[in-house]
């Protein structure tokens, strides 16, 4: 590829680009990898509206040679271990942004969550990076893209960084992955679901993050992920993802709240099922974790209430349910299911809007 020329404009001191951007949780869990970064069945999610990653890059040409990344530091601290995945990162983009060979960055990310709450905050990081590139590609090209090119490069970007941070870039459903059953779906981006496919009550869905353990895993994604390339089950799990992605898209478009929670408390308990079943076989979840799980369809059973839990790959819970019933289940969590969480701790989050451009420091 031809050396890129930066215009004269950008040999001036170091501009500043921020974007804060969300975590978002799977209903249909993604679970197994294809070259390169693609996924091996189709996943759907939605944002968190108050678990973000606000990142600030400063970047200047860099004629004195330095490190790409020159400084990186997570709530004001530097980070060894993230600084080296997004360097690798940033070197292997290299070919799709080359005006990266030209440029130093020092990136300040700030992370609304404590890392301690066993949040995966690399969804939040990298399609927060992917935001900021975009938008220094567009202020060292002088060149707009439209707004819809624009988030699909993100999240195109996003997912070599991480495959689930393609899915954060758009507020409300959102889809991940070839499908049959949704025209314009790919392996290399997600896709926001319009209104006509997502009824209206579960634009109101919150999130009860329940803290069951802040231990650090024992596997991590990655290695989660490549475990499934000789599972047993691969094949049958790419089935099951299929139909149920077809079983949850229906009820999503009914509102149909029983089929929903049948069709995210399979998934998330065959994301577990497919760990132990794995070959090693590990176990992520904590003697709390399953007595919390317990304590859920104990109160939906004696409730009659519509809510129901996920859980991402770790101990922790998360409990989905209506806005309507945020006081009922509030009362619920203080009574039966804080003494189950370590040091009593939950994050009360909901559906999000999506990421947001920042123009001044957090
Ligand atoms: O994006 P990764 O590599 O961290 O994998 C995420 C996998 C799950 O969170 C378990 C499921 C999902 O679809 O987000």
């Amino acid at each position: 590829m031809a050396e890129q020329v930066l215009p004269n404009h950008f040999k001036t001191p170091a501009k500043r680009i921020g974007w804060k951007s969300p975590a978002n949780i799977a209903l249909i869990k993604y679970w197994g990898k294809q070259p390169v970064q693609q996924p091996m069945n189709p996943s759907l999610s939605f944002v968190l509206n108050n678990s973000t990653v606000s990142m600030f890059v400063d970047f200047e040409d860099n004629s004195s040679n330095k490190p790409m990344l020159e400084v990186f530091s997570v709530n004001g601290q530097p980070n060894e271990p993230f600084r080296q995945r997004f360097s690798s990162y940033l070197q292997s983009i290299v070919p799709i942004m080359p005006f990266l060979r030209n440029i130093s960055l020092r990136i300040e990310s700030h992370s609304s969550f404590p890392h301690s709450a066993g949040i995966a905050s690399s969804a939040a990081a990298f399609s927060a990076l992917a935001l900021c590139l975009c938008s220094m590609e567009e202020a060292i090209l002088v060149k707009k893209m439209m707004p819809e090119d624009f988030l699909r490069k993100a999240s195109n970007l996003s997912r070599l960084g991480s495959g689930s941070a393609c899915r954060s870039l758009y507020p409300g459903m959102v889809m991940w992955g070839e499908s049959s059953k949704i025209p314009d779906s790919s392996n290399d981006y997600a896709l926001p679901l319009d209104n006509q496919r997502v009824h209206p009550s579960y634009l109101t869905l919150k999130d009860a993050i329940l803290i069951a353990s802040d231990q650090q895993k024992a596997v991590s994604s990655s290695q989660g992920h490549e475990l499934m390339n000789n599972h047993p089950y691969r094949e049958s799990r790419k089935a099951q993802a299929a139909a149920n992605l077809g079983k949850l898209m229906i009820a999503l478009a009914g509102g149909n709240h029983k089929t929903f929670f049948e069709v995210v408390e399979e998934e998330a308990l065959t994301l577990h099922g497919l760990m132990m079943s794995s070959s090693p076989g590990y176990v992520l979840m904590k003697p709390n974790t399953l007595r919390i799980l317990d304590e859920i369809r104990t109160f939906r059973n004696q409730s009659g209430l519509h809510l129901g839990f996920t859980m991402d790959a770790g101990p922790n819970v998360h409990l989905l349910y209506f806005e309507s019933d945020r006081q009922t289940v509030k009362s619920f969590i203080e009574s039966r299911i804080q003494p189950l969480c370590q040091e009593g701790r939950w994050i009360d989050d909901a559906m999000g809007t999506g990421p947001s451009i920042l123009t001044q420091k957090p």
